[in-house]
């Protein structure tokens, strides 16, 4: 099986047209969508519209359930500023969205197997910048799971990992946002890819034997760039045109 993932587009709409006109041109089997479709400063109609007529197979992620479990008015930002956008078809698709796919000998989560919002891979270091987990906390978030490839993202981190045991782990990384500022967790930590590019991944093959390519996309971000400004966000702005927050 040849798969495409995307995963974290964040409403950049530009970004998501760039891959998809790659993954055009890659011959894959099936592509899938690991979540966190919308949320942020940016052009969340435009990206519905764009999800809406490829249909993937999508895991929900955290930012696709913020737009639903609570009223518009404790919505933290990323939410309020896409809320607005999207219709209630598109709205009632997050709804519906599983927590886990299983696609054959692949695994979809968003996160983690079991919560929408755990970082699997990499953590906060101790320089507020996300660093690698050693494997025993790996482990231990890889509990249960049977199938030898599993799809994650959320952290917006490209990863490619082989277990000991020969199960795979793989963050295509974002589509979308290339670099954040995580204000949720006091004091605050930042995430940069270091390239403005949108990031998905490629698994190619079945059961234990997988050749995977974690793949970045330049591509044109003007029209995001003034979408994020007129929303005054600044970081966003320097996130998508260099793909670093700070
Ligand atoms: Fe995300």
């Amino acid at each position: 099986m040849r798969l495409a993932a995307i995963s974290d587009i964040h409403g950049n709409s530009a970004a998501l047209a760039a891959v998809l006109d790659n993954i055009d041109r890659q011959e894959v089997d099936l592509t899938v969508n690991l979540g966190d479709c919308f949320s942020g400063p940016l052009d969340a109609a435009g990206t519905a519209e764009l999800l809406a007529a490829r249909d993937f197979p999508t895991v929900r992620g955290n930012h696709d359930r913020l737009l639903y479990d609570r009223p518009v008015e404790e919505m933290g930002n990323w939410e309020a500023w896409a809320i607005d956008a999207l219709s209630k078809t598109t709205l009632d698709w997050c709804r519906s969205l599983p927590l886990t796919l299983e696609i054959g000998d692949v695994l979809l989560c968003h996160a983690t197997p079991k919560a929408d919002d755990q970082n699997w891979l990499d953590r906060r270091g101790k320089t507020h910048r996300l660093v690698a987990r050693d494997l025993p906390d790996v482990l231990e978030r890889a509990e249960g799971v049977t199938a030898p490839m599993t799809l994650c993202g959320h952290t917006h981190t490209p990863r490619s990992l082989r277990l000991p045991d020969g199960r795979r782990i793989v963050n295509p990384g974002s589509v979308g946002c290339p670099a954040y500022l995580d204000t949720r967790m006091e004091p605050n930590f930042v995430h940069q890819t270091g390239a403005a590019d949108a990031r998905y991944a490629i698994l190619d093959g079945q059961g234990a034997d997988w050749t995977v390519a974690l793949i970045s996309v330049p591509y044109d971000p003007a029209e995001m760039v003034k979408l994020a400004e007129a929303r005054g966000a600044a970081g966003w702005v320097r996130a998508l045109e260099t793909g670093w927050w700070a």
